[in-house]
């Protein structure tokens, strides 16, 4: 379908889903009011649904009475929201009470930003009052954490609460330094209670997770006033790729007594444009809504030393080329960079090469092919064809100098399978054509179409 009729539907559907949030306020206001709704008295007997609306009614009470900002994450309370506003209006025929809230599920997640959260005993207490059991996990606070610091103080990740039956998970989400929201794994101690929830059902937790910080809206839902992500399909796609890896500083720490980095002026210099060159190509294909990760020796320097390698003179990202688009030249053109050369094309080996202030940036297009995934490679001169083979990999969210960036979560087989076993020394003389363990020759293009598919500018 083309773009801008997608648009339009998109558009279309989110209007009408806003239309619908108001006319739920509406009705709630008028003719359910603030007793909300007497599910209890009409069956006599708790249900499921009764238990789930009762616990998130208690909580989101204590919640506000603490002036605790919750937001509902609930993935699965969240896929109902977003759907279409008239099969809404046949839930809400059905089970007129608790259309949202109501998931079926033993749990209900919530959302908190930590710097809203101020330590209260009150809370707790309160909660413990209206019949709540608490199951609080800590963790190191990842961002005491650096080259530098090694271990952090220790914080709230999540909290959960439950009752007859019902859990209530709250996230904490923490500013980090490249302004993004940050969440823990929610790991248990050796002693901790297994049966408290069934922890494999929740939505958050298995992996720490970043998100884009969500604009909110306050909305009634079920009689309840909630808050909720304003673009509720952008949060559940952010929630489904959400995963991110802390950079392994204690091994970056070793790593760099060894080898310390390089600190004359020419080095300082090369870090500093290699980052605001990232910076750039991060912005620019977030524009073209295209996801890269770092690729070669720009993911190695992430995974090794939390840094920038200052003898490699470029940086490498890496694109799927199911996500090319011929407007990527023309957007780095606006942003500034030159296009240096390209080499291959679409369905074979295609590269792009950008400069910015002497430092280059090499956009590696990725093909996917079975179990592997390979990117290639091409010598202006000869017009001999290079072949760098991959195992598939997943991505994930990563930091590097102050910006969230992808890198393939497989990180140590991708970096094995481009740099051999022995990738945690330095290797200075570095040769693309045979220096990778996993460059393969891959023929030569016909000298007829060289013009086209190798060119330098
Ligand atoms: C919601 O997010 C989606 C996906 O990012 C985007 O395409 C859409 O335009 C957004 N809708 C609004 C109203 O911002």
């Amino acid at each position: 379908m083309p773009r801008v009729n997608r648009t339009i539907v998109l558009s279309l559907l989110v209007i009408s889903s806003s239309v619908f949030l108001l006319f739920q306020l509406y009705y709630y206001r008028k003719y359910v009011g603030k007793a909300g709704p007497h599910i209890l008295s009409r069956t006599g007997h708790l249900t499921s649904s009764d238990v789930q609306w009762q616990t998130v009614k208690k909580f989101l009470a204590l919640a506000q009475r603490f002036r605790l900002p919750m937001f509902l994450a609930d993935t699965a309370a969240l896929g109902l929201l977003s759907q279409d506003a008239l099969r809404q209006r046949d839930r809400q025929v059905r089970e007129p009470h608790c259309s949202f809230l109501c998931t079926d599920r033993p749990i209900t997640s919530f959302a908190v930003y930590a710097n809203l959260w101020k330590y209260d005993p009150g809370f707790l207490l309160a909660a413990e009052q209206k019949g709540f059991e608490l199951l609080q996990l800590r963790g190191e606070d990842p961002r005491l954490a650096s080259l530098d610091t090694l271990s952090g103080e220790e914080i709230p990740l999540h909290f959960l609460l439950r009752l007859n039956g019902h859990v209530i998970q709250v996230v904490f989400l923490y500013e980090r330094s490249g302004n993004y929201l940050w969440h823990g794994a929610l790991r248990l101690r050796a002693h901790a209670d297994r049966s408290f929830a069934p922890f494999k059902m929740l939505d958050y937790g298995r992996h720490a997770g970043v998100y884009d910080r969500p604009q909110l809206v306050l909305t009634v839902l079920d009689g309840l006033d909630v808050q909720v992500p304003h673009n509720i399909s952008r949060f559940l796609s952010e929630q489904r790729h959400a995963r991110f890896l802390e950079c392994r500083y204690r091994d970056a720490h070793n790593f760099l007594q060894l080898f310390p980095d390089d600190s004359s002026a020419a080095a300082v210099d090369f870090r500093r444009k290699a980052k605001s060159l990232l910076h750039v190509a991060a912005r620019t294909l977030a524009l073209l809504d295209i996801p890269f990760w770092l690729s070669s020796g720009t993911c190695l320097g992430w995974f090794r030393q939390c840094g920038i390698i200052s003898y490699s003179r470029d940086v490498d990202v890496g694109i799927f080329i199911r996500d090319f688009r011929w407007d990527i030249v023309a957007a780095f053109r606006n942003a500034g960079l030159s296009l240096k050369h390209k080499f291959g094309k679409v369905e074979d080996s295609l590269e792009l090469s950008f400069v910015s202030d002497d430092v280059k940036l090499d956009i590696f297009f990725f093909y996917e092919d079975g179990d592997i995934v390979w990117n290639g490679g091409t010598q202006a001169k000869s017009g001999k064809k290079f072949k760098y083979v991959f195992p598939r990999f997943s991505l994930c969210w990563a930091e590097l100098l102050e910006l969230k960036v992808r890198v393939p979560c497989e990180t140590l087989d991708y970096v094995t399978a481009n740099y051999g076993a022995s990738w945690s020394v330095p290797v200075k003389s570095w040769d693309w054509k045979s220096s990778p363990s996993n460059v393969q020759e891959n023929g030569a293009w016909p000298p007829a179409e060289w013009a086209g598919l190798i060119q330098v500018y």
